[in-house]
This record gives C-alpha cells, structure tokens and sequence, in this order.
C-alpha cells in the first residue's frame, strides 16, 4: 500500500472591507508612501473595523465559511479545526473552538496554534501529520490575525506594516504522493527581546501602568529581526530545495511569508528563481502575520496546477521560522 499524504484540498479566504493607504498613515505619524513603499513594498492594509465584525474570529469564521462553499462539505465532516494566530480573541479559551461552533463544525475538537508569522506554517506540519497518520481524513487549517488590534497607531516603526485577515486550507489523505513533502522548521527564543508584545502574559500581567506605557502594542527591533529574517528564510529555503534535489527550473512557485518585500526578493534570489515564480500580495495586505501564506494560495488558487512544486517560507516572532516543500494537488 502506498504512503498516505496530506493534500491540501481546497482554500479559503477573507479580508476586511476598510482599506487603510500609505497616504491615510501619512496624516497619522511621520511617515510618506515613497518611504513605506520603497523599504516594504506595501501600499495598503485591510483594517476591521467594528461595524464589520470583532476579534480574529471574526475573519476566520468568514474564511472557513468561503472555503467549505468552495469545496462542498458540510462543516460536520471536518474532523479537527487548528487556528493558527498571534491574536487570538481573548486568552485561554481557544479561538478555535469558537470558530468550530459557529461554522457548526459538531464533530471536531479544535485548539490555537501560536508561533508568531510562523504559526500558519507549523499548523501545516501540524494538520499533515494527523493526515499522514490516518488518524483524520478532514483537518481545517485557519491563518487569522487582527493586528490592528495589538498596533500602536501613534508607532511609525510598526503601525505601516500590518494588517489584518484569514485565509483557510483544508488537509485530506492522497493517494498519488502529491501534498507536503518535506519541512524544515526551526525556533531560536533568543530572538523574543526583539519582537513581540511585552504585557498581557503571564511575564507582565496588565495593570494601570502597563497599559501607560504602551505595553500592549507589538514592538520591534526593524533592523535586527530584518537581518534575522533575510538570512534564516533564505537559508532554510535553499536547503530544503537542495534535501530534495530541486532544481530552480523544477520550483513552480515560491509562496514567501509577506512581511517585506526587500526580504522575500532576497530568498527568492538565493533560491535562484525568477520574480515571476514568487507569489507576492504584500502592496495590498501588508503582513497580516498568520494569514498571510493562506491569503497567497486563495488569490493566486488559479495559477496553481497538479503537481506544481511550491515552496513556503516563513519567519516570525520568537524567533521561529521555516520552509515547507508541497506538492500541488488539484487543477
Ligand atoms: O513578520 C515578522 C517579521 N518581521 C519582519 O520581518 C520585519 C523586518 N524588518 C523590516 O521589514 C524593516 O526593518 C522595517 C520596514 C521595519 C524598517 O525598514 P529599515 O530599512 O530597516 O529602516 P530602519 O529601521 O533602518 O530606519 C531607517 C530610517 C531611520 O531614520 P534615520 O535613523 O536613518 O534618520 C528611521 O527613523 O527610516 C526611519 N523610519 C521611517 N521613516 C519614515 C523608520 N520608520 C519610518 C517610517 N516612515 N514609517
């Protein structure tokens, strides 16, 4: 009998309606669209506002929806749903299991998986190994984030580069060999004194003065985390093209965590592939941290052919960071 894969099936995806430019942040900090769009390539952000709808789950409850309309299943026959996010609605109950009742997923169990720009991509590891396993036939893989909820709009340094949205992935066993072929995944927690949120965890529980001094907002090292991120994506790419003899021209797509455009081009060049095998939307959504790999497969899901090669890449907060090779498995 042949090796069970796990494929991804079908996508999903959301973003907000409110379209924040570079030129609206203009009137907010000290910044200008020549500077935002030159060092990140990002021109504007989705933003959800209130009257939209409240919290991550909000987004990914909109994706899941699109992506069981899409496939043709009833929310009843998913079996797990993960929700991959650095901002989950509230801490300790899961997001996940919200998202499950509300689709009406009764026969699954869910939970969160947090790692930062990463969880999306660790979620895939995660969701293809119960599939590999038999254990599941049906795992929904949700990247949500509402970053506008933790940024500091009063901060040039991050208030530019993030935005909020969902996408979806659902896993199922293959039978050709098509779907996740290999990963390399790897974490440094030295890296989590130059980006993340300082209070509202167990470290720094919020009071009075936590909230003074801004310390619910994301902060970041720019510089370190970019020279962080250049290097560990592109090495982690590199290798897993040489671990399974790939060659450039056998690379159909590189599928880039969107967190700048300097960065992505960098991996891509060492990856030796042409700008136009790189899947790039970062001018219209900036980073929106755990959606934005899923968000590349709902817009570009008509580019993709059986048996392409893709290559993911990913850095995040922690630092965690990785790449996962997989093969495409529907026209
Ligand atoms: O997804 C999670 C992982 N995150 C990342 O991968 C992000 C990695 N980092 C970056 O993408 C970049 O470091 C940033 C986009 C955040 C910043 O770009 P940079 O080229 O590293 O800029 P910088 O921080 O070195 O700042 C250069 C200059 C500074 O001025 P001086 O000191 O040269 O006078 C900053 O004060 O640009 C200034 N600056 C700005 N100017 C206009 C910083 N932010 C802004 C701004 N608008 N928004």
């Amino acid at each position: 009998m042949s090796k069970l894969s796990a494929a991804i099936t079908a996508v999903g995806g959301y973003v907000p309606q409110f379209v924040m430019t570079n030129q609206m942040l203009e009137e907010m900090v000290d910044t200008n669209d020549e500077w935002i769009t030159t060092r990140t390539g990002i021109k504007e952000r989705r933003i959800l506002k209130p009257e939209e709808g409240e919290g991550s789950s909000f987004l990914a409850i909109q994706a899941a929806n699109d992506l069981l309309d899409k496939r043709g299943i009833k929310a009843e026959e998913i079996d797990l749903i993960m929700v991959a996010t650095a901002t989950p609605d509230s801490m300790v109950a899961s997001t996940a299991a919200f998202v499950a009742s509300e689709i009406g997923a009764t026969n699954a169990f869910a939970y969160d998986l947090l790692a930062a720009c990463s969880s999306f991509l660790f979620g895939m590891s995660t969701a293809s190994s119960y599939i590999e396993s038999g254990r599941y036939k049906k795992v929904l893989l949700i990247g949500a984030d509402k970053m506008s909820s933790i940024i500091n709009y009063k901060d040039r340094t991050t208030c530019i580069i993030f935005g909020d949205g969902a996408g979806a992935v659902l896993f199922e066993p293959n039978d050709e060999g098509l779907g996740l072929q290999d990963e390399y995944l790897r974490a440094d927690g030295s890296g989590r004194k130059f980006l993340g949120m300082e209070a509202g965890g167990s470290l720094l529980p919020a009071t009075h003065e936590t909230v003074d001094a801004n310390q619910h907002y994301i902060f970041q090292d720019g510089k370190s985390v970019f020279k962080f991120a250049v290097s560990n994506m592109a090495d982690v790419a590199e290798k897993i093209m040489v671990r399974n003899n790939l060659k450039n021209t056998e690379v159909s797509w590189l599928i880039p965590h969107q967190a700048n455009k300097r960065i992505i081009d960098a991996t891509a060049k060492r990856m030796g592939l042409d700008a136009s095998k790189v899947l790039m939307n970062i001018e219209r959504y900036g980073n929106t941290t755990s959606a934005t790999l899923p968000l590349l497969l709902y817009d570009y899901e008509d580019k993709l052919k059986k048996g392409d090669n893709l290559v993911f890449a990913a850095f995040g907060g922690g630092f965690t960071w990785g790449s996962i090779y997989l093969k495409w498995a529907y026209n």
